[in-house]
């Protein structure tokens, strides 16, 4: 366990001398104020209106299941390597380098692309309430160039230039970041309280809207609930399960209260807590409000940017759909920082082992903050937030993160079989069913995604064993100690 734990450490490189600060409220928090976003306030009208139809709430239960066996063994990494880090670092620790670089290239895409989602939706919020105050920013100026049409595999041009609002808001916090305003307990606190608070008037005032009537097939009444079928992944169970792969997203980032585990009171205590209590909050919030929406607005008229909102505009209380919005920007705006503040961080780690430049390893010599990274990693999601249409990039971003979901299920399984002596606050139940079980519904959910994510996804990966094959390996921490033991060792023969 101690080689566990100073090998995290050294994926870490100088992580030490945090405050041991945070109670279960700020833990529970730090994971409520990363999972509600852009996944419940825009991709549930994507996932209903083109996948699962008013069926979207089962969608919601399927992913939070499948987060739940991810949560479990994410609980007992994080009470077992219990360091401030994510999937790499514990990866690092306890599976070897190459494991560590494949999840740690994978969390890029994880990352990044879910900043750049977030902004999408972020900029869908911004102008609809601009638009509420007489402001209109310009179609042309406020969507995506392209559009992807994933029955024909098409790209398409939509007439527009550029996001603009989704360009700013990466723009304006990656400056932010390079500064070092860290996002502080308090600030973040308010703004899931805002969050929550928003989340929950929308259920208490819709609920005695919801008609039944929306939820069957508009011309067929045979369709209650879940749509017929109109073609694999469309409608129907395969629809469904389609769309839990969508909402997936709504989910991520209750895997980030483990990157706080360092600054945690009794961290074997307060993890599980933080990550699984933040999870089953957020599943029933989420399974309420997509019955509310489906059964307030008819589902294909959902596919829109601010869907929450078009439910409230549908109802009649206008004044609540300005509240909505700028509750849902704010609630938008702290997601993408601790995104973007998470990247440049796991390229800290990993340029600390080795596997990439140094340069991703320096710090800013005033503001101490992992500057390089940090720009580069904002103008290139700044890019692909100007021009990517939200649809894409959610889907990119689920099937990364299902993929990292698996390897650590399995990691947690290794480890109970090859150091089975080693303490664990915090175990898994049930383990050699709950790990084999989290491995198989995240690659089930993967399944269910488009043909194109899974090409994008082999293409990514594959770059990145490129990068380590001719870079990682040659220059990794690991690589330069056995040189060097070799060496030493042939010295000393001499
Ligand atoms: N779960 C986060 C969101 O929905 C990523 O925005």
């Amino acid at each position: 366990m101690a080689m566990l734990k100073a090998e995290a450490q050294d994926s870490l490189g100088d992580s030490e001398g945090l405050h041991r600060s945070m109670s279960t409220v700020s833990l529970l928090s730090l994971g409520i104020g990363g999972i509600i976003g852009a996944g419940i306030f825009v991709l549930t009208g994507h996932a209903a209106a083109s996948y699962a139809g008013p069926a979207v709430s089962l969608s919601f239960v399927i992913a939070g299941i499948v987060c739940l066996f991810a949560g479990l063994c994410y609980a007992e990494m994080a009470s077992t390597v219990p360091v401030a880090g994510s999937a790499y670092t514990y990866a690092y620790a306890t599976m070897g380098e190459l494991i560590a670089w494949i999840i740690g290239w994978d969390l890029v895409l994880e990352y990044s692309v879910a900043s750049a989602t977030v902004a999408i939706g972020w900029g869908g919020y911004v102008t609809s309430f601009l638009k509420g105050f007489g402001l209109t920013i310009p179609d042309s100026l406020s969507r995506a160039p392209f559009d992807y049409d994933p029955a024909t595999g098409a790209w398409l041009h939509t007439g527009a230039l550029l996001n603009l609002p989704a360009l700013f808001i990466i723009l304006f916090m990656t400056v932010i970041l390079v500064f070092g305003v860290r996002e502080s307990t308090r600030v973040n606190n308010i703004i899931v309280m805002i969050k929550l608070a928003i989340v929950i008037l929308f259920i208490a005032a819709g609920i005695g809207f919801v008609s039944y009537a929306n939820w069957v097939t508009p011309g067929n009444p045979d369709g209650l609930f879940i749509p017929p079928s109109s073609g694999q992944g469309e409608f129907g169970w395969s629809g469904v399960i389609r769309g839990a792969g969508v909402v997936f997203f709504a989910y991520i980032g209750f895997d980030a209260v483990s990157t706080a585990a360092q600054e945690a009171h009794d961290p074997q205590r307060t993890m599980p807590i933080g990550i699984l209590g933040s999870l089953l909050f957020c599943t029933v919030l989420y399974v309420l409000v997509s019955f509310v929406i489906t059964g307030i607005v008819p589902y294909d008229q959902l596919n829109v940017p601010d869907p929450i909102a078009l439910g409230v505009d549908t109802i009649g209380l206008k004044w609540f759909s300005a509240l909505i919005k700028l509750g849902a920007i704010l609630g938008l705006s702290s997601v993408i920082l601790v995104f973007l503040f998470g990247q440049p961080r796991i390229f800290y780690a990993m340029a600390k082992d080795g596997l990439l430049p140094p340069f991703a390893a320096k710090l800013h010599p005033t503001f101490r903050t992992p500057y390089i990274t940090t720009i580069i990693t904002g103008l290139v999601i700044a890019v692909l937030s100007a021009l990517l249409p939200i649809g894409l990039v959610g889907e990119l971003v689920s099937i990364g993160t299902l993929f990292a979901f698996a390897v650590v299920c399995a990691g947690v399984l290794i480890l109970r079989l090859r150091h089975p002596e080693i303490h664990r606050p915090f175990k898994t139940p049930a383990v050699y069913l709950v790990a084999p079980l989290g491995v198989l519904s995240a690659v089930f959910l993967m399944c269910g995604l488009p043909k194109d994510t899974w090409i994008r996804l082999i293409i990514w990966l594959f770059i990145g064993l490129v990068i380590y094959f001719f870079y990682g390996r040659k220059h990794s921490v690991i690589q330069r100690c056995e040189d060097e033991g070799a060496s030493s060792s042939i010295t000393s023969s001499r």
